[in-house]
């Protein structure tokens, strides 16, 4: 497995040993785990190389404690990625791949990034969107994959390679979970013993939301949703919402040609943690 912290270092290997080969790319924040790891072997299926970027990357996180508080395991991650035999990983520093100039860009994503996420943190796309497009320069993938659990970054970066005519193939790849339902996150080993046991609840409440999207209208799911965290103890609501899972408009009229999808985000303790179902 090779590991590269520098641009020039990985684009000199990746243009001498893989030219005309299929690059499968996998942006990371660390920290991996299973979900991160579903990611990679999907990847290697369809592609002659693949290649993962491990970087906190600064602009798209608006709480600086949350930032600061990022688990950062760079050789707990190397030791996992090379247990599935991870061809190149990129490890960039930020001054260098943010060329001296730590900062969004500012993209406009059709709308997409004004709802659920987007109205929680402030100017996160805009950081999601500025770090994969640089990415994307660097790495020039033939395929990059990224996680539904984020469904809205993944609808995101669509609309950032379509309007910016990017040459890469967008893959989204299934919610990987615990076997408790909790949706596999960097974030979960942040949880308290306590709020980890309250989290799976959250899964739990989406299964049941889908049941009833089928028989009842939108209003009574959203009432259901909002009354069961009224009554939780633990965790608390930040949004749930029932979106089309192409424009992310939220909808109260169901129309059996679109599909649908509830987002969720919960606060467990200090943890925000996110998680959708399609409908
Ligand atoms: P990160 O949170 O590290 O996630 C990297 C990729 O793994 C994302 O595409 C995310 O959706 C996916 N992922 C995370 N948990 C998953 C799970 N349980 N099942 C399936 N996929 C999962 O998302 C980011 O980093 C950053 O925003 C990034 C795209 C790297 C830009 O900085």
């Amino acid at each position: 497995m090779l590991i590269f912290e520098k641009i020039k270092d990985l684009q000199q290997s990746l243009s001498l040993a893989y030219s005309n080969k299929r690059i499968g790319f996998v942006p990371t924040m660390g920290a991996l785990h299973q979900g991160h790891l579903s990611l990679i072997n999907q990847a290697k299926k369809n592609n002659d190389i693949v290649v993962v970027s491990i970087f906190v990357n600064p602009t798209q996180f608006d709480n600086t404690e949350d930032l600061k508080k990022y688990p950062r395991t760079l050789e707990a991650d190397f030791k996992l990625l090379k247990t599935i035999n991870c061809d190149v990983v990129f490890t960039p520093i930020a001054n260098d791949i943010y060329n001296q100039k730590i900062q969004s860009e500012s993209f406009n994503f059709d709308g997409l990034e004004h709802q659920m996420e987007g109205k929680f943190r402030n100017g996160h796309f805009d950081g999601v969107g500025t770090i994969v497009k640089r990415l994307f320069e660097i790495v020039k993938p033939t395929n990059a994959y990224f996680g539904e659990k984020d469904f809205q970054q993944l609808q995101i970066i669509r609309k950032l390679v379509e309007k910016h005519e990017i040459p890469v193939h967008i893959e989204g790849c299934e919610i990987y979970r615990e076997i408790d339902g909790l949706a596999m996150s960097s974030r979960n080993a942040r949880l308290t013993e306590k709020n980890r046991d309250a989290a799976p609840f959250i899964y739990k409440t989406l299964k049941k939301a889908k049941k009833k999207f089928a028989k009842k209208n939108t209003y009574k799911v959203y009432k259901w949703v909002e009354k069961k965290f009224k009554e939780h103890p633990l965790l608390k609501l930040e949004y749930f919402e029932i979106a089309d899972e192409e424009t992310l408009q939220t909808i109260s009229e169901k129309s059996i040609e679109k599909n649908y999808r509830a987002f969720i985000a919960v606060f467990a303790g200090k943890i925000r943690l996110i998680d959708n179902i399609r409908l």
